[in-house]
C-alpha cells in the first residue's frame, strides 16, 4: 500500500515523527511538505532532529492569505496524486494544508485518513475549525485523540471510519523528551539564556485571534507577562515577531526575553522545566498537561477539554487583568490527574496497524 503524506506546519512535523516511524514496513509512505512553513528553525531543524524521511516534494507554497495559499496546495498536490496514485492521503491537525492535502484526495476518490479528527472548539470564525471540519467530513478514517473527539463526530453523524487511538503528541512526548533529556548540547539552552529550571514561564504566541488584534492586543498580554514574578520567555513565532518587538520597543518592557523558535528537544526541555506555560498553541497546552506544568491558556475556547479538569489548563480572556489574575492564582488540583484522557502513548503504533489492516484488506 502507498501512503502520500501531507504536511505542511510545525505541528504536523512534530505529529508526523512518531507516525511516519510506526510506519515503517507498514506500506510505502511518501512526504510532501506544502512548504506552508519554510524558515529553518520552522521546518528543517524537525526533519534533522526528529528523523522524519525527508520529503519526497516541497511543493514550495509558502505564506499569502488563506485562498492564495490553500488554492496553491490544492492544485500542486493534486498534480502530486495523479503522478504518485497513493491508496491512501494522510493528513493532520487543522491547517490549510490539512484540507488542502485532504481535498485533493477526496476529489480524486483517494481515501482520506486524518489524524487528530473531531477536535471541535465550536467556534466556526477560526480558519482552524473550518478546516478540521470541512477535512473530518471528507475523511476515510478518522483517529481521534479523545474520547470527546469521537463524540463530537457522531453529533456530526459521523460514525463510520472512526477510532478512538489517542493522541500521537502524547507518543512524541514520552518517546522525544527522553531523547532531549540524554542530550547535553540541547540541556545547554538553559545556560544559553541565563535561566535556571522552574526560574521562568514560557510563553508562545501565534494564532490569528491573538494578531488580528494588532499591537494593542499584544501590549496587553505583554502588560501582564511584564507584572509577573519570573521572566517569561517566547520563543516568537514569526507570525507575530514584529508586533511583539514594536510592544517592547514602545513600552520597554524588561520581564520578557524574545527568542527565535526552538528546536523540539529544546521546547520540551523549555517546557518540562517551566514554572508555568501561558499560550494561544493548541499544541503546547497538552505538552503542559503531558508533563505535569501548569497552563494559562489565552484564548476564549480549548479543543482540548480534558486539560480543564483540576484547573492544570484555564483560560484567560486577552485582558492584562486577566491573564494576570489567573497567572498568579490558579492553583491546580493534583487530585484531577489520574485519569488518561490522551491514550496510553501508542496512538501511532494504533493509527499503523489500521492501516495495515486496510493493505491486507485490499491485497
Ligand atoms: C499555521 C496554522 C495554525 C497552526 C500554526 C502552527 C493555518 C490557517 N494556520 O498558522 O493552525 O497553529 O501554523 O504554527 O494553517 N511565517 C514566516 N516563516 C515561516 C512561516 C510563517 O515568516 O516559516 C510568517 C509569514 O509572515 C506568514 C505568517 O508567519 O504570513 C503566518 O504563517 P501561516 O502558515 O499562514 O500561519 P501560522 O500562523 O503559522
Ligand atoms: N514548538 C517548538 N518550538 C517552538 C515553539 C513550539 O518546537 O519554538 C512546538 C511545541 O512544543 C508543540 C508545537 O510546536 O509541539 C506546537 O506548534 P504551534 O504552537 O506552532 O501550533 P499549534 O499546536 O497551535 O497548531
Amino acid at each position: 500500500m502507498k501512503v502520500i503524506t501531507v504536511v505542511g506546519a510545525r505541528p504536523q512535523f512534530i505529529k508526523a515523527a512518531v507516525v511516519s516511524e510506526a510506519l515503517k514496513g507498514v506500506c510505502e509512505e511518501k512526504i510532501v511538505h506544502t512548504g506552508q512553513h519554510y524558515d529553518a528553525n520552522m521546518s528543517d531543524v524537525f526533519f534533522e532532529e526528529l528523523g522524519i524521511p525527508k520529503p519526497a516534494y516541497n511543493l514550495g507554497v509558502g505564506s499569502g492569505t488563506h485562498g492564495h495559499q490553500t488554492g496553491e496546495m490544492l492544485m500542486k498536490i493534486e498534480d502530486v496524486l495523479l503522478a504518485e496514485k497513493p491508496d491512501v492521503l494522510l493528513v493532520y491537525g487543522d491547517t490549510n494544508s490539512t484540507i488542502a492535502g485532504a481535498l485533493a484526495a477526496s476529489k480524486l476518490h483517494i481515501p482520506v485518513a486524518h489524524v487528530e479528527a473531531g477536535l471541535r472548539s465550536y467556534n466556526m470564525r477560526m480558519p482552524e475549525e473550518q478546516n478540521r471540519v470541512l477535512t473530518d467530513h471528507i475523511s476515510h478514517w478518522l483517529f481521534c485523540p479523545t474520547q470527546t473527539a469521537v463524540d463530537n463526530l457522531k453529533k456530526e453523524g459521523i460514525v463510520q471510519g472512526v477510532q478512538l487511538t489517542g493522541d500521537v503528541m502524547l507518543d512524541s512526548v514520552l518517546h522525544f523528551l527522553e531523547v532531549a533529556r540524554r542530550n547535553p548540547q540541547k540541556a545547554a539552552i538553559f545556560e544559553a539564556l541565563g535561566i535556571a529550571p522552574k526560574q521562568y514561564r514560557l510563553a508562545t504566541l501565534h494564532r490569528a485571534e491573538t494578531t488580528d488584534g494588532g499591537l494593542e492586543a499584544i501590549v496587553r498580554i505583554f502588560r501582564a507577562f511584564e507584572q509577573l514574578p519570573q521572566r517569561v520567555l517566547i520563543p516568537i513565532h514569526p507570525r507575530t515577531r514584529k508586533l511583539a518587538e514594536q510592544a517592547i520597543a514602545q513600552e520597554g518592557f524588561h520581564n520578557i526575553q524574545l527568542i527565535d523558535p526552538v528546536g523540539y528537544l529544546e521546547m520540551l526541555l523549555l517546557t518540562s522545566n517551566a514554572c508555568q506555560v501561558l499560550t494561544d498553541s493548541g499544541g503546547l497546552q497538552k505538552e503542559a498537561w503531558f508533563m505535569e506544568v501548569p497552563c494559562i491558556t489565552l484564548r476564549k475556547e480549548t479543543e482540548w477539554v480534558e486539560t480543564l479538569d483540576g484547573n492544570w489548563n484555564v483560560l484567560a480572556d486577552l485582558t492584562t487583568e486577566d491573564i494576570l489574575q489567573k497567572a498568579l492564582h490558579t492553583v491546580p488540583d493534583p487530585a484531577a490527574r489520574g485519569k488518561l484522557p490522551f491514550g496510553d502513548g501508542k496512538a501511532s503504533q494504533k493509527i499503523a496497524e489500521a492501516l495495515k489492516r486496510e493493505t491486507e484488506r485490499v491485497s
